[in-house]
């Protein structure tokens, strides 16, 4: 029981003793027969007041406040870190609800588990390509924005982006509590500021790698989004060469010769006559046999899928008491001395798998001719992008016009630029290299390329300034800028060598 209790239950109890006092009081008075009520009598003359009973009132007085003295002050030291204890409790609270949340509405899902990053899939509307959009990290957000910019984002989400609006304000499923619960746990799982400079160098080293690769890995989307134009076209033939296969997988556990009464009920049949089963694991000798022919016929036949994986890796299986690898040779037939146990479920599963593989198929022909012509527009945006080139960035001409010709300088701020900057505004960057625009295109944040910066900062420190301290809402910035507090601030993420390389950059963008 705290302090502060003990003193209330002490006032209390006082108060209650001066009622009964002045109860019994009156009780004597009525017994004493004299008229008139305590408050209307006249009280004792000074005569009366003025002996050992006065006394006797200064007394307890005097003890009352000495009490109070003593009570008072202990109570005040008390207070401080009683209040500071139970902010810590619910802060401690908040977290546990914050951290709740962001599983439960899977933010961990885009954002990392711990906030760390990851990202998003998405649908590219004009090639209709599948990609991932790159979710940024969140454990370090606070030393970019403040909290109410962090509100901000949670509550509104991210327009043209994978980031929903959280908030009920936004038009999603939130109330104001949960948000800051939110901004509580993401204000926990920050890491240092240590590690988040000690991040930057892996950072240029990862983004430098993408610009290297990029011709890369965009003749190896061709080469995929090819394969599987390819593969829609191989589809109906497919289909042909496995239309047959139900009915003889069926039959395999159904028709007399072969069936069992286990392997017949999976298909809801008799089985007048079982067939011989040596390893009595509920398929005959003469399905296994049976099945293992057919297994290899699919994998022959069948196109590239989960489902196709599945039926390889049953084909591959090791059999239990065998401790050797499964040879599809030999699948299903009796071992001497091992009982096959995994043969009658792998049947099944074989049977289940197969079925997906021939609904794939069935949708792959019916639906050929819309596949086809989004596989191609997808095929016509990469072949575009390839030869477009405009994820690539010309450093030697970067060197020459923002560097004095300084080639590593201008590497590194392409690089430096890339990790921190090109996701506003460079479009399409978070969707990967085939989506990706000319650096400084603008996207969320607005174009910076054409002079546009300088035009915007003719003094190169305002400009450093401005990336150091981030936008404020409604705060003027440049020579025409007006903040909606979007912008996040560089100054305690990045170096000032490396700031002023960025600047240099932007500054140099054609
Ligand atoms: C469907 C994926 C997805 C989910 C779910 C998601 N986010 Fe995001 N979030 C993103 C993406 C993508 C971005 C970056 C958008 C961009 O490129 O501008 C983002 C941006 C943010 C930002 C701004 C970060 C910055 O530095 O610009 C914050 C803060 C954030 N998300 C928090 C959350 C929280 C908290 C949740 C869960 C309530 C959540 N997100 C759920 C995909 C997601
Ligand atoms: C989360 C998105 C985001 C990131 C990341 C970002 N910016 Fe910005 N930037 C913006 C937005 C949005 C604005 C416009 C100001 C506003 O709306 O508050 C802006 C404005 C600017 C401007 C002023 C442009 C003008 O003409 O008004 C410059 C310069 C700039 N950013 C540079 C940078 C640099 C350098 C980096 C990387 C170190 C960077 N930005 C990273 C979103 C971003």
């Amino acid at each position: 029981m705290g302090l502060g209790a003990v003193v209330v239950s002490l006032a209390v109890l006082v108060v209650i003793a001066w009622l009964m006092f002045m109860v019994s009081q009156s009780r004597v008075r009525r017994r004493k027969r004299e008229a008139a009520a305590l408050n209307l009598s006249p009280f004792m003359t000074d005569d009366e007041l003025e002996t050992s009973r006065l006394n006797g009132v200064l007394h307890s007085a005097l003890i009352a406040t000495g009490i109070l003295a003593i009570i008072m002050p202990i109570y005040y030291l008390n207070e401080a870190p009683r209040q500071a204890a139970a902010a810590e409790r619910f802060e401690e609270i908040a977290v546990e609800r914050g951290h709740h949340w962001f599983e439960e509405f899977q933010c961990s899902n885009c954002h990392g588990p711990e906030g760390g990053g990851g990202g998003a899939p998405y649908v590219e509307k004009r090639s209709g390509l599948s990609t991932t959009w790159a979710a940024p990290a969140i454990n370090d957000i606070l030393f970019r924005y403040t909290d109410d910019e962090v509100r901000y984002w949670l509550i509104w989400g991210r327009q043209n982006s994978p980031m929903p609006a959280w908030g009920a304000e936004g038009g999603g499923p939130l109330n104001v509590q949960q948000i800051e619960e939110l901004i509580a746990y993401i204000d926990h799982i920050q890491v240092s500021q240590t590690d988040v400079v000690a991040a930057v160098d892996s950072a240029v080293d990862r983004e430098l790698a993408r610009l290297d690769g990029a011709d890369a890995t965009l003749d190896a989307a061709i080469e995929a989004q090819r394969e599987e134009i390819a593969a829609i076209e191989a589809a109906p033939a497919q289909y042909e060469a496995t239309r047959h296969l139900p009915i003889a997988l069926a039959a395999a556990f159904t028709d007399p010769g072969f069936c069992t009464l286990q392997s017949a009920a999976v298909f809801d049949n008799p089985c007048d006559e079982p067939a011989p089963d040596r390893d009595r694991d509920g398929l005959s000798d003469a399905a296994e046999t049976s099945l293992t022919a057919l297994l290899d016929e699919i994998l022959a036949a069948a196109p590239r899928s989960d489902a196709y994986t599945a039926l390889e890796r049953i084909a591959n299986s090791p059999v239990a008491d065998d401790a050797g690898a499964f040879d599809p040779d030999n699948a299903y037939s009796t071992s001497v001395g091992g009982t096959r146990i995994a043969d009658f479920d792998q049947a099944e599963l074989m049977v289940t798998e197969f079925d997906a593989v021939a609904r794939d198929l069935n949708l792959a022909v019916v639906g050929q001719e819309r596949l086809l012509e989004r596989a191609r527009v997808g095929l016509d945006y990469l072949l575009a992008a390839r030869e477009a080139r405009a994820y690539s960035i010309d450093i030697p001409q970067i060197a020459e016009d923002g560097f004095e010709g300084r080639l590593a300088d201008a590497r590194r701020a392409s690089g430096l630029y890339n990790a921190y900057c090109a996701r506003c505004h460079t479009a399409g960057y978070s969707a990967g290299v085939p989506f990706t625009q000319e650096a400084g295109s603008g996207a969320f944040g607005p174009s910076l390329r054409g002079d546009r910066s300088v035009t915007q900062f003719p003094d190169i420190e305002d400009q450093l300034d401005f990336i150091i301290g981030g936008s404020q809402n409604g705060q003027a910035y440049g020579i025409n800028g007006i903040g909606r507090g979007w912008m996040p601030a560089f100054g305690a993420v990045l170096s000032e060598a490396d700031l002023r390389l960025i600047v240099q950059f932007e500054r140099a963008l054609p």
